[in-house]
């Protein structure tokens, strides 16, 4: 089998990073290599030691770029590549004008297939090689979405959204289609090459109690797959979601009725979370997902990532396009720190580029297989380069650390900064591949 060394400034995290000087949370080679062998990484250090290793191997020269693991995305919305950008409304009015409108073309199987060459070609663009998708109510999304993401040999997660209320007659299943598609969906799909499922009731709103029951039950018979739903996002949602589950004591409570809570549970945004749902999360091992773009963008509110961490609450970060304003994972980093700057919270460079490669592959149980350049890993690779613009290249004149060129990066990239993607090895960018 042939093997493939790639050559630049390689960058991989071993733990959290506690601060912008934490040498020991990452592994970083000024002249590194990776080697790729049948689309796992089998060897990262220095260029010598590993083109002594594979001296017939043939050499990609990324010199004088950053070499990373893939960025991963663990909050989106497939159907909802032509919604970003939609003006002028807070979320339940943003849902009912923009989204619930675009997402009903997605029971059209032509307009799926075109919308999902989109959606990926975005994402390997940004270095997203793995990201956690809601597809639409409709099979016909999910199938899309999991054949272009088969065709292209990508790590995806995703799953069609269950909800049977407060939504227009041709967004809404019943309980018992959503839980038959769901169910066939996860027999075809889950665990199918690098295909994994999340079982998706949209939100407490637009899913009745039994709905909810049927989702309970779909996670109980398959335990191995994900759980993605939405939780705390915004006031007028958390309102009318008390109003309809009166005996919850609270939103999370919901969930918690129906059993929904777990460690591979993921809660888009959690941002008004009260101490009760807080410990309930932590005790439960759920995940909070940070969606910044998408909060600013809706006027949601700013979430509390040193508090949430401190009181034990594991928390991931995301896109959540097309709330969100952006497919990269550098924009939506930048964001979260204006965000946390707001709540005089420091998130320092060397943790942002942790929680978009080895921290979101934690929080999604899948740090054995994606997140960091480690011998044995699928090799799901990015090249970063720092001065993209003219703008990053004159900034980049004065700059000293890695951890302030990580900021450069962060602050002022975007997907011009991805100079090469590599899924499973194979160089896959849609532009540069
Ligand atoms: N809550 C329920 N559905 C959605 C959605 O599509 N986007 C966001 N941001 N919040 C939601
Ligand atoms: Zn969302």
């Amino acid at each position: 089998m042939s093997v493939t060394i790639l050559r630049g400034r390689t960058l991989s995290f071993r733990k959290l990073p506690r601060s912008h000087t934490d040498e020991a949370s990452y592994v970083f080679e000024e002249d590194g290599a990776v080697a790729v062998k049948g689309g796992l990484i089998a060897e990262n250090g220095s260029f010598s030691a590993v083109r002594k290793q594979f001296s017939d191997a043939e050499i990609i020269d990324h010199r004088p770029n950053l070499i990373v693991p893939g960025f991963i995305d663990t909050h989106l919305h497939f159907p909802q590549v032509q919604v970003i950008g939609s003006f002028g409304a807070k979320l339940l009015d943003w849902l009912n004008t923009y989204t619930f409108v675009e997402e009903q073309k997605y029971s059209d199987a032509a307009h799926c297939d075109r919308m999902a060459t989109h959606f990926f070609d975005n994402l390997l663009r940004n270095g997203t090689t793995t990201a956690v998708a809601y597809c639409s109510v409709h099979k016909t999304s999910a199938e899309a979405y999991f054949s272009e993401a088969e065709r292209r040999n990508l790590r995806m997660i995703g799953g069609k959204v269950m909800m049977d209320r407060n939504a227009p007659d041709a967004l809404c299943d019943t309980p018992q289609s959503a839980y038959d598609d769901s169910k066939d969906l996860i027999a075809k799909w889950h665990g199918r090459g690098r295909a994994l499922y999340a079982i998706s009731p949209r939100f407490a709103i637009t899913s009745t109690p039994t709905q909810l029951e049927m989702a309970q039950a779909l996670k109980a018979e398959h335990p191995d797959c994900y759980l993605q739903t939405h939780l705390s996002e915004n006031d007028a949602e958390i309102k009318l979601t008390l109003e309809l589950y009166q005996s919850a004591r609270d939103y999370l409570d919901v969930y918690q009725m129906y059993d929904l809570l777990g460690d591979k549970s993921l809660f888009g945004h959690c941002i008004h979370l009260n101490g009760r749902e807080r410990a309930a999360l932590a005790r439960s091992n759920s995940v909070a997902v940070f969606c910044p773009t998408s909060n600013l963008f809706l006027g949601s509110g700013l979430f509390d990532e040193d508090g949430l961490r401190e009181q034990g609450v594991r928390t991931a970060v995301a896109t959540d396009i097309g709330g969100g304003t952006s497919y990269s994972m550098l924009k939506t980093l930048d964001e979260a720190y204006k965000v946390l700057q707001l709540r005089n919270q420091i998130l320092n460079p060397l943790k942002s580029f942790y929680m978009m490669t080895l921290g979101n592959a934690r929080a999604l149980q899948l740090e054995q297989q994606i997140g960091t350049l480690e011998e044995g890993s699928e090799a799901d690779i990015i090249v970063m380069d720092s001065r993209a613009t003219a703008a990053m290249a004159v900034r980049m004149e004065t700059v000293n650390t890695l951890s302030e060129e990580l900021f450069v990066l962060q602050t002022m990239g975007d997907d011009r900064a991805v100079a090469a993607t590599y899924v499973a090895g194979k160089s896959s960018h849609p532009d540069n591949g």
